[in-house]
């Protein structure tokens, strides 16, 4: 590598490879029927918790000014952990301004060189990096299996976001490793609070984290455990001390989530309903996950599903490598509370035109 000429004809390169497999990825903003969003509680737009935060940011202004270690700190971030904590059952909780800056925070932090970190073949990326930034070994186990990682740690999603299912989390709490549950898909679902699978499942890990910019409509992630895990991550994680802090009003609004979470129950229920309708309707194997992957393979045939369905309203994505792995490319349908069955029954026609309409 030489000039800025010579780095242009390499990112070019790359480029023109990435267009020939069919890997090219477009920004493209809502519009239609929301079938792609993680907004599976409609809690992004909920009134309460849109107005807690307006209110918010009228009484505590923008931005948050500096690091938490620094002046970025405010009473509402530690009154929300406190209450997060609560929600999972652990003794603490501590909310980074992204799940992927958590998850990375987790991994950089607890493995340290020698150890070895069991992580499941289907691990979101911000797992997959965490490790990769740790100077532990990386073991990658099969998918939704349990691997002998006894004494060491083990890192999973609990229901995994490209494929919908769920890990066999009480066999993992049973290995005696330290069990680290990304809950990004589960917390605000399940569970008799909606708390996550680790409340469902009734384990008790020595890590989740909580990703709150998805079922709990907001932004942010929380990672709960024991009070001195979390006190070693406020010295340590680099991806928390190192960053400016989260708007305050996030925190108004989180708190405005988890109330709306507790009121209404017959969100994630309803949910649940939908997601066993459009599984029936598709054929596939009984759940009441949200996330239901429409398997296609090949990189073109999935981009072009996606453009007849959403041509006829509905706002699916194909999802590619490197999110998913090469051959398994597909539709990522995620459902969300303010949907009905009847949009669902036209979607399924639309979907058996679609496939006609595009021959693989
Ligand atoms: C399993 C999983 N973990 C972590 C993340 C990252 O969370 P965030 O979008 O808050 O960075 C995501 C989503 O993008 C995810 O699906």
């Amino acid at each position: 590598m030489s000039g800025t000429k010579e780095l242009e004809a390499r990112v070019r390169a790359h480029l023109a490879e990435i267009e020939r497999t069919g890997l090219r990825r477009v920004m493209r903003p809502p519009s239609g029927v929301d079938l792609s969003s993680n907004d599976y509680l409609g809690l992004a737009s909920h009134p309460l918790i849109k107005e807690r935060m307006a209110e918010a940011v009228r009484q505590l202004g923008v931005g948050s000014t500096g690091s938490r270690l620094l002046r970025g700190d405010r009473e509402c971030f530690e009154a929300v952990e406190t209450r997060f904590a609560r929600f999972k059952g652990t003794e603490r909780a501590l909310y980074f301004s992204s799940g992927f800056l958590a998850n990375l925070a987790v991994l950089t932090t607890f493995p340290e060189q020698g150890d070895v970190v069991y992580s499941d073949e289907l691990n979101h990326a911000s797992l997959i990096d965490g490790v990769r930034l740790s100077r532990a070994t990386r073991q990658v186990y099969p998918h939704a299996t349990v691997p002998a990682a006894q004494g060491q740690f083990l890192v999973t999603e609990s229901l995994f976001s490209m494929d919908g299912d769920r890990a066999p989390l009480g066999e993992l709490a049973n290995v005696g490793a330290n069990l680290i549950v990304d809950e990004a898909h589960a917390v605000g679902l399940y569970g008799a609070r909606g708390s996550g699978l680790v409340e469902e499942t009734g384990i008790d890990p020595f890590l989740s984290i909580n990703t709150a910019g998805k079922a709990l409509g907001v932004a942010g992630a929380f990672v709960c455990g024991p009070a001195w895990a979390i006190e070693y991550m406020v010295q340590r994680a680099r991806t928390f001390i190192f960053s400016t802090a989260p708007p305050p009003a996030v925190a108004a609004a989180l708190e405005a989530s988890l109330d709306v979470i507790a009121a209404e129950p017959e969100r994630r229920a309803r949910l649940r309903e939908l997601a066993r309708y459009l599984r029936a309707k598709l054929g596939m194997p009984e759940s009441d996950s949200p996330i239901l992957p429409i398997m296609v393979g090949d990189n073109d045939r999935a981009v072009r599903l996606a453009e007849v369905l959403q041509h006829d309203g509905f706002d699916v994505r194909a999802i590619r490598p490197p999110t998913v792995p090469v051959g398994t490319s597909r539709l990522r349908v995620s459902l969300n509370v303010n949907l009905s069955e009847a949009i669902l029954d036209r979607f399924v026609a639309c979907l058996e035109r679609a496939k006609c309409a595009v021959s693989s």
